[in-house]
């Protein structure tokens, strides 16, 4: 019951597409319009405007950070922790405040993980920033984190629920990069502040 209370919780919060809402508050257009299409912090960074791309990274990664740390502070056990943050995970990537149409999950999936447990979030953060930064391209970098966060979790804490959280948001960032992954291959995907990136 508390288990699925925590999902349900987690999931309205994470409903907050915080693209769409800082992208409104700034009279910029609707991230699901142009670029990638995505509504995530990269995409909202090919407008042009680094202040509302920062804003969307923060509260994307907060909307999963804040409820997980506050499932744990309660001392709820560790399936409802867990549950708390695959919830926000999912309603990033299906938001009911926004006909179900969300994001990739980059930030809320690095937002649970550093709530999960700092030295995870800190090691898998390190990955998304080395290949970025080597490559300039978001997608890849997600790509190369996703990969790396089970085999981080699995490492430091071995198999416990927040391991299979860990495994699905993981799996589902990989599946919805699956554009991506095709531009990358064809040598199309744009780079990390690039004004244009073709439609997903
Ligand atoms: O955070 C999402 C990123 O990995 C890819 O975004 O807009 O280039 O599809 P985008």
């Amino acid at each position: 019951m508390t288990a699925s209370l925590g999902a349900v919780v987690g999931y309205l919060i994470g409903s907050l597409s915080f693209a769409v809402i800082v992208s409104r508050l700034f009279g910029l257009a609707d991230p699901r319009s142009y670029g990638s299409g995505n509504p995530g912090a990269t995409n909202v960074l090919r407008s042009g405007h680094k202040g509302a791309a920062i804003l969307t990274l923060l509260f994307d990664a907060l909307k999963a950070y804040v409820p997980v740390l506050v499932a744990r502070q309660m001392g709820l056990d560790d399936l409802t922790v867990t549950l708390v943050g695959l919830g926000a995970f999912l309603g990033h990537l299906w938001p009911v405040f926004f006909r179900f149409e969300g994001g990739k999950g980059v930030a809320t999936a690095a937002g649970a993980l550093l709530a999960f447990d700092p030295a995870l979030g800190g090691l898998v953060l390190l990955v998304w920033l080395g290949v970025a930064v080597i490559t300039r391209y978001s997608s890849l970098a997600a790509l190369c984190a996703s990969l790396a966060a089970p085999a981080i979790q699995f490492w430091l804490h071995g198999w416990q629920h927040q391991t299979w959280g860990v495994l699905i948001m993981s799996l589902l960032l990989i599946w919805r990069h699956e554009a991506n992954i095709r531009k990358l291959i064809a040598g199309q995907e744009s780079k990390i502040g690039q004004k244009s990136a073709p439609p997903s």
